[in-house]
């Protein structure tokens, strides 16, 4: 074995097929069920696009409605999440939280173990619906706040604005938000989705999957970087800053984040239509000092090092201007990618194999205990 037949981070490695979605670099398009993202972001629910990852089609209006009625019956939290919840500490970071909460949702589910793809998808679809109240409760609680209930009245995107925040969201805010958790809801065989897969592979339970997942999301490299954006923003602190900032940033050789991707070398697909929906953010909220500093860091660090903006650049300023708090960010990837993860788990149980590559050892040489006398 030479060093040229090591992958690291498997770069370049097509692992398998999927059929939930299709990331094309060159044509920089990212296709859902074979559907631009683009179009859908513009013209479905967050709910429809869910259907449409699970089942490889765009519900009817009846198959919707029916979708959309069971979804909103199963919005609340369940009483021993919640207690599992308060059990933790109010500094434990939000991942955290929504990686217990997702682990204590499964462990108290009996049909945890059924593989089947029937009882997959109803776990997908109750995770989806139970999520944003998770996410909420916690948001409220580290803000010493009383929990608000789900309202049946409300689609997908309002109720977790109501829920988060108690009050009815602005229609430009709700649509920006929307936009967005359509914008994550997949992305092929990215990290977090890779190692659903990988514990799919093993014929492990859908939980057991998606709370890996959660862990893999959580690193800056990936989903955190939306939560490290507006700290590098806040860091920063003005438009004005942006060069002598860089200059030391880059000296230091860090990573800026919310720049650059694995399979985008030319731009993210994404980012257009985020950074629309961020500008509509902007004007909502007046936040010129925001837009500003947001310009700049995208212009300087472009022309310098030719490195594009990933979805995480214009979705961490959106969700400050939204009212999140910064640690609830990467939980609002969550509650969008569960969709995601749960369409490969479902693929990956379809069409299964153990999920096991090999290394080349480089340790020490054989060697042996001193006066270990084998048996005879
Ligand atoms: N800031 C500074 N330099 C960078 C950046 C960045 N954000 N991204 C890549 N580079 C440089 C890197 O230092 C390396 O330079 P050199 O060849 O001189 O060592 C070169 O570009 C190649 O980078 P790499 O890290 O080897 O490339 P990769 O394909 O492994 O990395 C990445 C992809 C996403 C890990 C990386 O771009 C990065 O760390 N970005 C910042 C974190 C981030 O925004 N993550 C979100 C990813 S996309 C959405 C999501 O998953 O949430």
């Amino acid at each position: 074995m030479t060093d040229a037949d090591i992958k690291k981070g498997l770069a370049g490695v097509v692992v398998d097929y999927t059929a939930v979605s299709k990331v094309n670099p060159d044509t920089n398009s990212l296709l859902y069920r074979g559907y631009p993202v683009q179009e859908l972001a513009a013209t479905q629910p967050v709910e429809a696009v869910a259907y449409l990852l699970w089942y490889g089609e765009l519900p009817s209006d009846d198959q919707l409605a029916e979708f959309v009625a069971e979804e909103r019956a199963h919005r609340g939290l369940d009483e021993n999440v919640k207690q599992a919840i308060d059990l933790l500490p109010l500094e434990a970071h939000p991942m955290d939280i929504v990686r217990t909460a997702v682990s204590v949702f499964g462990a108290s589910d009996p049909a945890a173990f059924d593989i089947s793809r029937e009882s997959d998808l109803g776990k997908a679809r109750r995770l989806f619906a139970k999520l944003p109240a998770i996410v909420a409760y916690d948001q409220r609680r580290r803000r010493g706040q009383e929990p608000v209930e789900p309202r049946d009245d409300l689609d997908y995107a309002h109720n977790f604005l109501w829920m988060t925040f108690g009050e009815e969201a602005d229609p430009i805010v709700a649509a920006a938000f929307s936009v967005s958790m359509i914008l994550y809801a997949e992305h092929s065989f990215n990290a977090s989705t890779f190692t659903a897969r990988v514990i799919t592979s093993t014929m492990a339970d859908l939980y057991s999957a998606v709370v890996g997942a959660i862990g893999a999301l959580k690193g800056p490299l990936h989903g955190g970087a939306n939560e490290a954006v507006m700290h590098t923003l806040d860091e920063i602190g003005g438009a004005a800053n942006v060069g002598p900032w860089l200059d030391e940033a880059l000296a230091e050789k860090r990573k800026i984040m919310g720049f650059g991707h694995r399979v985008y070398k030319k731009g993210d697909s994404r980012v257009p239509t985020m950074k629309a929906a961020l500008a509509t953010l902007v004007d909502h909220y007046d936040a010129r000092d925001l837009a500003d500093l947001y310009n700049e860091l995208e212009s300087e660090f472009v022309a310098r090092k030719g490195i594009y903006p990933n979805l995480d650049y214009p979705s961490g300023p959106a969700y400050h201007l939204m009212g999140f708090d910064t640690l609830t960010f990467t939980p609002l990837f969550v509650a969008a990618r569960v969709v995601g993860w749960t369409a490969h788990i479902i693929e990956q149980t379809a069409s299964n194999a153990l999920i096991r590559p090999l290394s080349a050892y480089n340790g020490p040489d054989e060697r042996h205990i001193e006066g270990y006398v084998a048996d005879a």
